[in-house]
């Protein structure tokens, strides 16, 4: 265990830089959450258990690396940790045996490795399928060519998302008033998606759209993933933004003042309930008390229509250790025993609307879901459903 700044690091996942040694990131960002270097073989991402203190990018060249950096939350953030695994099996075939089924092989314990890193997004399942299926089509390819295979549908992925996230940021900024302060919960911005953001995604666009948008943020314990991240996101981007304590939302919202709350999804079941960073559904609880409305912002990746609602996700449990501790000075006492976690449930009847690249999906549940699954996206159209 090292110490970086106050925060603590639990192990390293690559060799630290300080600048992002990449020509652009993908996005378009003078930041990024996760790159694919050229030439296939390097994994580059800002180590998000640095920040705010520290912005480190770390450098990695084995799937194990972005294993460990998935699990110890270097990288996170559902679209941002289907992207890492894609990535993380571009490396896996560049190390990979030549012959088979030795490469089939390896190629399927890397998916399953990535696989356990975390259980609650289910964009991770999503873009291991997704690569799944093109391992199986260049098992008979030469190795370079079975690379740049994956690479291409790694950086689709990548690309795709962050397309996603500006498609659905235009949508939910229609819902945005011209002069708007917008509640958000946990990270939902460029640092957890290809880049641009989901729930902050919609705030960008907002801005993009002429609104004036200022944005309150929970800190969301016991990670800080919104003191940490989102405020450092927004204020490096140049948004006004306000930082509060979790246990401060009802009184902000007695006080009157907040116009809408946008949150991310780890996981959206069939039946519209939404599972995304603990202390969501508080905050949903507490927008319907008063009467403020409560929207999801998600791409399609994150719909789980297998998952029939809230009670089938699986919720990540995460270390004692997270709870037992604050920017990494212990806060407990060893006897007291501890719960943590990571995700809650919200279920669909608090949720004003979802926003979706396909659209938006009012009220949420299954035959607006159903009915975005139908849209081709290609040509297809997209709106209100
Ligand atoms: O544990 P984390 O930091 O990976 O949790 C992240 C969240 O809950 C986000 O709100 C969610 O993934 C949406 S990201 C666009």
């Amino acid at each position: 265990m090292t110490r970086g700044g106050a925060y603590v690091t639990v192990g390293t996942v690559g060799t630290a830089g300080s600048t992002l040694p990449h020509p652009a990131p993908l996005s378009g960002a003078s930041y990024s959450a996760i790159e694919l270097m050229p030439g296939d073989r390097e994994v580059v991402l800002l180590d998000q258990r640095a920040l705010p203190l520290d912005e480190r990018y770390e450098r990695l060249h084995h799937v194990e690396q972005v294993a460990v950096a998935i699990e110890t939350l270097a990288v996170r953030g559902a679209p941002a940790i289907g992207i890492a695994a894609a990535y993380g099996l571009v490396l896996a075939a560049a190390g990979a045996p030549a012959g088979e089924p030795h490469f089939a092989s390896e190629m399927a314990a890397a998916a399953l490795r990535l696989h356990r890193t975390r259980p609650t997004a289910v964009n991770l399942s999503w873009a291991l399928a997704r690569m799944a299926r093109v391992v199986t089509q260049v098992r008979s390819l030469a190795a370079p060519a079975r690379v740049e295979r994956l690479a291409a549908e790694a950086r689709a992925i990548h690309s795709e998302d962050v397309a996603a996230c500006r498609a659905m940021g235009r949508i939910g900024a229609e819902r945005v008033p011209g002069d708007a302060v917008i509640l958000t919960h946990c990270n939902a911005g460029a640092l957890a998606t290809g880049g641009f953001g989901t729930a902050l995604g919609v705030v960008r666009a907002s801005r993009e759209a002429g609104k004036r948008v200022r944005v309150v943020a929970c800190e969301t314990r016991p990670v800080l993933q919104g003191a940490r991240l989102t405020a450092w996101e927004l204020a490096r981007d140049g948004f006004d933004v306000t930082l509060i304590t979790d246990s401060m939302v009802a009184q902000r919202m007695r006080r009157g003042g907040i116009d809408l709350v946008v949150v991310g999804a780890d996981r959206i079941a069939r039946s519209g309930d939404v599972a995304n960073k603990i202390g969501t559904y508080g905050v949903a609880c507490l927008a319907r008390a008063h009467g403020v409305p409560f929207y999801v912002a998600a791409p399609f990746s994150t719909v789980d229509l297998a998952c029939p609602d809230g009670d089938a996700i699986p919720i990540e449990q995460r270390s004692e250790h997270e709870v037992r501790t604050c920017g990494g000075v212990p806060i407990a006492p060893a006897g007291a025993r501890v719960e943590n976690p990571a995700f809650d449930v919200t279920p669909a009847g608090l949720i004003r609307s979802i926003f979706t690249e396909r659209g938006e999906v009012t009220p949420p549940g299954e035959a607006g879901l159903m009915a975005l699954e139908r849209i081709d996206q290609e040509g297809g159209k997209t709106g209100r459903i």
